[in-house]
């Protein structure tokens, strides 16, 4: 499979004169980036593959996956896929091989995984030249704001309770230290519960190799 461009703009995640609810931004995402990857796709922290219905039929999904609950639930709705297959493993270390999927989604797991640069380290290797990463995460709030100092506060209770989920992680300086090249980011706020602003990214990545 070979991509050129990446037809669609994440811009067009923005609502005029209103902000998103966090779980309808989430699934306007997948909407408009998913049904654009196709050929072996890796969804990483797969949760409970609430990805893979948006990704056209065409594409084999590899689901990766570490919790033992997910991972059960995954194999089940598998067996009525074609080509979808469940890796149980973290993405700091994929037992997959080296350039063997066209593209990667991370959607809302870099939040949750341990070393961030590790797991970008090994999306880019087994993405193969010209495979695209997209991703879709909430982030850290500004320096120095109220907001990203209550995401500190509350992070060891969510870490420890929501699947290693920290709420003020700063994937977008991640996403500028690893190995791919970023084609396309935006950072949009969601409505949160009790009028909270959360911020997202949403992005696309490729990997380019000179
Ligand atoms: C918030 S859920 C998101 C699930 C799914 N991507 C979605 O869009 O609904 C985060 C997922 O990341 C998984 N996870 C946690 N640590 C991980 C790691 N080190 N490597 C891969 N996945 C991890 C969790 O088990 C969980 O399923």
């Amino acid at each position: 499979m070979t991509y050129t461009a990446y037809s669609p703009s994440l811009s067009s995640l923005w609502t005029p004169g209103g902000r998103p609810g966090v779980m309808d931004l989430r699934s306007r995402w997948r909407r408009l980036v998913l049904p654009a990857l196709d050929g072996e796709v890796l969804d990483v922290g797969a949760g409970e593959g609430r990805s893979t219905g948006s990704l056209p039929g065409s594409a084999r999904v590899t689901s990766l996956e570490p919790h033992p609950g997910s991972v059960r639930r995954l194999r089940r709705s598998a067996k009525g896929r074609r080509g979808a297959r469940v890796v149980q493993a973290r993405a700091e270390a994929m037992p997959l091989p080296d350039r063997s999927m066209d593209a990667a989604i991370c959607c809302v797991t870099l939040c949750s995984v341990d070393d961030q640069d590790r797991a970008l380290a090994e999306i880019h290797r087994v993405l193969r030249p010209g495979g695209r990463l997209v991703v879709f995460e909430h982030v850290a709030g500004p320096k120095g704001t109220w907001l990203r100092a209550g995401q500190k506060l509350v992070a060891p209770f969510s870490r420890a309770t929501d699947r290693g989920c920290h709420p003020a992680r700063d994937t977008e300086a991640a996403l500028d230290r690893s190995a791919l090249r970023i084609e396309q980011l935006v950072r949009i706020d969601a409505a949160g519960p009790w009028g909270l602003r959360i911020p997202h990214l949403a992005a696309v990545l490729g990997r380019v190799d000179r």
